[in-house]
């Protein structure tokens, strides 16, 4: 590689920021995301991202469930540039009914950003896709919204999120009132204040000043606004954590911003802030150690496959998360698990609403890849060498449904998909251990046991049933020798893929009973 080359590679890895948003649905993250689109100038009229939510079902590529139900069932990618950085925002489905895919979706994310509704706090599915993100370490920043709403104190609110998220918090503003009084923010970090002009609030004037204390404060805000300013300020300043990047980096405290996504109030400084602080790509974990994003050969592992985007076609899109390396449309990649050399011939990649053919791609961007049938989740692609990445867990499933073939004559083509879809991750598949053979699918979204339903029936010709379970939690058992019996109160014991064993217990209660009652036995959320 030359050394025009590598300086180019190093700052096309610099530039790159690529981030989810986490949030429960309603937190107003399809808001956020549109206005950060638009400051990108990747789309030009308010109103795009909404409209392609509802208008989904309009387009024909589309799987047909989300055309049912106006939804969106995969996540896909929207790229633009800010003030010389390429963003790229991993979007994951905003419906309650999320998937494996959302959990995945994250892996390929250098930092998150949690979006967390003012009024709604701290809700279940932030929770879950937090502890996903917090898992791997990454930085995490928060935007709390709807300011311009009756909300919580914002002190409840970083108690709430130390409290159910284990993540110390550092605000890097702080309101000027809230609701109908909301008046402005406070930015504690450039010593400035932000202020909301005219009833609507439509205009924002930013005045620079010495301190929270300073009277230009009390003259636009009046006193009692000002003086609660001070009063809080005074309590963070002593009460609060200070702000430190190393801690900030490993997801050990995450920079709060408070704003309005609707009002575009507090959104150009977040994102300002949040392009300054995020990381760009890093170190990806590997068979051959980490592999480092400047590494001249290029890399990437496949995070997701979106089936039947075309129903005609019966085509497939795989995406990839670039780790290392440059890549060039055309270019003979290894597939590693395959063991074979294959050409890249018809990437996309994405931009707001389009999907563009991509001619370079660099760490830190996704790419869709054309898929024949020949990726799964997991793949990792690599130039000359065989580094497979290892950035892909797997999750404990919390949902359990019987399944069963209403033609037992289809029991062939039944197997055929059940086996294909549960390699490509669709759904984890567990098999009783007692006199009848009874199959159990285990999912972490209700909505992923219906694209099953639906795939079953469209790609392989398959009627099935599915009839819910009672259990809720799957542990991985380990030990010398596992006795049946003890799983029979609210509990079963059954085989995953690979005949490991696994117990599945209706509640918490019954779980806590038997682990106590066995303590020479491993218990795991997850395959060993
Ligand atoms: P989601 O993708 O997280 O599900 O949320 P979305 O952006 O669709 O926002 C959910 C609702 O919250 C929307 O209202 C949206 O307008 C509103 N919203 C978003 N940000 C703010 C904010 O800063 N302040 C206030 N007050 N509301 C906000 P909706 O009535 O469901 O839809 P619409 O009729 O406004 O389109």
């Amino acid at each position: 590689m030359s050394e025009t080359t590598r300086t180019e590679l190093r700052q096309e890895v610099d530039k790159r920021r690529t981030f989810a948003i986490i949030s429960h649905p309603d937190a107003g993250k399809t808001t956020l995301t549109e206005k950060l689109l638009l400051y990108g100038g990747a789309i030009h009229v308010a109103g795009s991202v909404k409209a392609r939510k509802a208008a989904r079902h309009a387009t024909s590529d589309w799987m047909e469930i989300e055309k049912q139900r106006g939804i969106s069932v995969t996540s896909s990618v929207m790229q633009f540039q800010y003030a010389g950085k390429q963003v790229n925002i991993l979007d994951t489905p905003g419906h309650q009914d999320f998937s494996e895919d959302t959990y995945r979706t994250l892996t390929a994310a250098d930092s998150a950003v949690m979006l967390i509704d003012v009024a709604k706090g701290v809700e279940a599915q932030t929770i879950k896709l937090f502890q996903v993100c917090s898992k791997r370490g990454i930085p995490i920043f928060t935007f709390i919204n709807k300011l311009d709403r009756e909300g919580q104190n914002p002190f409840e609110l970083l108690e709430e999120i130390e409290r159910v998220l284990g993540i110390r918090s550092v605000p890097m503003n702080w309101p000027i009132g809230m609701g109908r009084e909301l008046c402005g923010v406070y930015d504690r970090m450039k010593n400035q204040v932000e202020l909301f002009q005219g009833n609507d609030h439509s205009t924002i004037e930013v005045r620079k000043v010495s301190d929270y204390r300073d009277p230009v404060i009390r003259e636009m805000a009046g006193d009692y606004l000002a003086d609660k300013l001070i009063e809080e300020l005074e309590l963070l300043d002593v009460a609060g954590d200070p702000f430190d990047y190393e801690k900030v980096k490993i997801g050990e405290l995450t920079p709060v911003f408070f704003g309005s996504a609707v009002n575009n109030f507090g959104v150009q400084t977040f994102l300002e802030n949040f392009l300054q602080l995020a990381p760009p790509p890093t170190p990806r974990r590997s068979t051959d150690g980490p592999i480092e994003p400047e590494n001249e050969k290029f890399s990437g592992y496949i995070f997701k496959i979106q089936a039947n985007m075309n129903p005609a076609h019966r085509d497939r899109l795989a995406f990839l998360r670039i780790c290392s390396g440059k890549f060039q449309r055309g270019m003979s990649v290894r597939h590693v698990r395959a063991g074979k050399e294959i050409k890249l011939s018809q990437p996309q990649q994405f931009l707001a609403q389009d999907r563009d053919i991509v001619e370079t791609a660099y760490p830190g961007d996704i790419i869709g890849l054309f898929d024949p049938g020949i990726f799964r989740i997991g793949d990792s692609l690599s130039e000359g060498s065989s580094v497979t990445f290892d950035e892909l867990p797997t999750f404990s499933p919390e949902i359990f449904a019987k399944v069963t073939i209403k033609n037992a004559l289809k029991q062939k083509q039944y197997l055929k998909g059940l086996d294909q879809l549960t390699e490509e991750g669709m759904v984890q598949v567990f098999r009783s251990v007692g006199p009848f053979e009874d199959t159990y699918l285990g999912v972490v979204g209700q909505l992923q046991f219906e694209v099953f339903e639906y795939r079953m029936k469209n790609e392989y010709g398959v009627d099935i049933l599915l009839s819910r379970t009672p259990f809720q939690f799957a542990r991985w058992i380990v030990a010398d020798k596992v006795d049946p019996s003890k799983f029979r109160i609210n509990s079963t014991l059954v085989k995953d893929k690979n005949d490991n064993d696994v117990a599945l217990f209706e509640n918490e209660y019954a779980m806590r009973t038997a682990m106590e009652r066995m303590p020479d036995v491993k218990f795991l959320e997850t395959a060993p």
